[in-house]
């Protein structure tokens, strides 16, 4: 056994950041202009009070905008005191010029900022999923192609500590050629639910979970596999969630006369936060943050697997579960000379630091939580014909394991800071992960055919990522 750091950086790896930065289209100048569409949970919390908190000396929100008037005034309340509101978008841009305009909308809405802000000659950064089809991510290339802006997608996982440790791993190339990937992940009865309680339910919102979570996994794979995708099969069913449960249903949690026999009723009367964020704005637009999660018109699916194969060979089989009583995931890369494995928060190989589960995915979410390293994460590096390698990584249990943190220093701090593991993402990057998802739907409503990425979009996949 052996404990090793993961900081060396490979020849290859610093060839990268020669490339192409996304991330130059915010580079530092005098204290900066941002403006912000769609001020929810993540964009108040997230992209709101944490960048002002971070680096308010060198920015400013000078404007937002949000369907939603009573969600734009807390946010204006709780980070941007000195920012107009806008009922409209374009207004926006006009009347303040940003220097940055940030998307936070619902994933299928981002289309529309996006294009609009790149249009109008302005630098743009969106969470993910970039969008939610391959129509509007067409649309979004070709905006950017044209207007010479870029587009920064939001991708945090990448930044996390254990998802950079095994970066690093595969860049040192320790599998040798990679050939096949195992990934799965699970989401629990309280973070996996609440996707089924929230607009997130409906294909035409999110673009399912294919593209609304697993987009995060596409692009986690296409980013250590370093390759494009080419090809995905996929199998999808809706079997736990929604109309499957016939004993009871109502509308949301709150006033439903059925709480005391549902496991999966939720208080959101709990959370002062959520309350006012949702609750107090319910007579703008009528939404519903504790919808039922056995509701008739959810049409997402709760069981997910695809097998997806890259242009230099790889075949990755995936799956997402989202009714898993624990929440983790595991990882696998074979190579010719051996694999690597890693997992995060499986119960019995989690050592002393026990997870709760229904608090698991707050407790990942949590902003203000100062990062330290709690006990480590680990990896299993094999060579054929030897014995096994431990490789401990310092766990860190704030913001998708520090990757928001580092994520924020990159656009706001350094953008031009060396980036030696490709860690900064664009348009091509926010496409590929979210085609991976459109193809698995697809590929679900046309009998499991195999579709082609390339038939997507104009985007040729390449056997080195671009
Ligand atoms: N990277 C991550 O880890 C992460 C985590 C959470 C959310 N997200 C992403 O952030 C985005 C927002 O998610 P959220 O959890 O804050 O949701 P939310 O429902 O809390 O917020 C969305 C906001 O957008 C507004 N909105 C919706 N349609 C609009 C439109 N057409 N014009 C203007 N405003 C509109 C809503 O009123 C709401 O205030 C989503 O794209 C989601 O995928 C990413």
């Amino acid at each position: 056994m052996q404990r090793r750091s993961f900081v060396a950086t490979t020849g290859a790896a610093v060839a990268g950041s020669m490339l192409v930065n996304p991330m130059n289209a915010f580079a530092r100048r005098a204290k900066r202009k941002v403006v912000m569409v769609g001020t929810g949970s993540r964009g108040i919390g997230f992209w709101g009070k944490r960048v002002v908190n971070s680096y308010g000396d060198d920015l400013e929100f000078v404007g937002l905008h949000d369907v939603n008037k009573g969600r734009m005034d807390l946010a204006k309340n709780e980070f941007a005191p000195n920012a107009k509101m806008f009922d409209n978008f374009d207004d926006m841009l006009d009347k303040t010029k940003p220097d940055l305009v940030i998307v936070t909308t619902m994933d299928s809405t981002h289309h529309e900022f996006v294009i609009k802000s790149l249009n109008k000659g302005y630098n743009v950064l969106t969470e993910k999923p970039m969008t939610t089809d391959d129509v509007k991510c067409q649309a979004i290339l070709d905006a950017e192609r044209k207007s010479g802006k870029k587009v920064i997608v939001g991708f945090n996982y990448r930044y996390s500590t254990l998802a950079t440790a095994i970066k690093q791993q595969l860049a040192d190339n320790v599998a040798g050629k990679l050939t096949s990937v195992d990934f799965h992940w699970y989401l629990n009865v309280y973070h996996g639910a609440d996707y089924f309680r929230r607009w997130h339910r409906l294909t035409e919102n999110s673009g399912s979970l294919w593209v609304h979570k697993a987009s995060h996994h596409f692009d986690l794979l296409n980013w250590w596999i370093d390759s494009d995708p080419i090809e995905v099969v996929a199998f999808g069913e809706l079997e736990h969630y929604g109309k499957n449960h016939t004993a009871f249903k109502h509308t949301n949690c709150r006033p439903c006369p059925h709480k005391s026999n549902c496991k999966f009723y939720w208080d959101m009367t709990k959370s002062k936060n959520l309350m006012s964020l949702y609750a107090d704005n319910e007579k703008y637009d009528g939404y519903l943050r504790d919808g039922c999660v056995w509701k008739d018109d959810i049409n997402i699916y709760d069981k997910m697997s695809a097998q997806i194969k890259y242009a230099n060979g790889v075949v990755v089989n995936y799956s997402l579960t989202t009714y898993s009583p624990y929440e983790g995931w595991r990882v696998a890369f074979n190579g010719m000379e051996g694999r690597l494995d890693s997992w995060e928060d499986i119960p019995w190989q989690q050592g002393k630091d026990e997870v709760d589960q229904a608090n698991r995915h707050e407790l990942e979410m949590t902003q203000g939580k100062k990062e330290e390293a709690e006990e480590f994460d680990q990896m299993m590096v094999m060579k054929n014909f030897a014995d096994y390698q431990q490789i401990k990584v310092p766990r860190v249990r704030a913001g998708h394991g520090g990757g928001d943190s580092r994520l924020q220093d990159r656009i706001f701090k350094d953008p031009n800071a060396p980036d030696p593991l490709r860690h900064a993402a664009g348009s091509r990057d926010g496409a590929m992960a979210v085609l991976i998802g459109v193809a698995a739907r697809k590929s679900i409503e046309q009998g499991n055919k195999k579709i082609k990425i390339a038939d997507l979009t104009d985007l040729k996949p390449s056997v080195k990522r671009l």
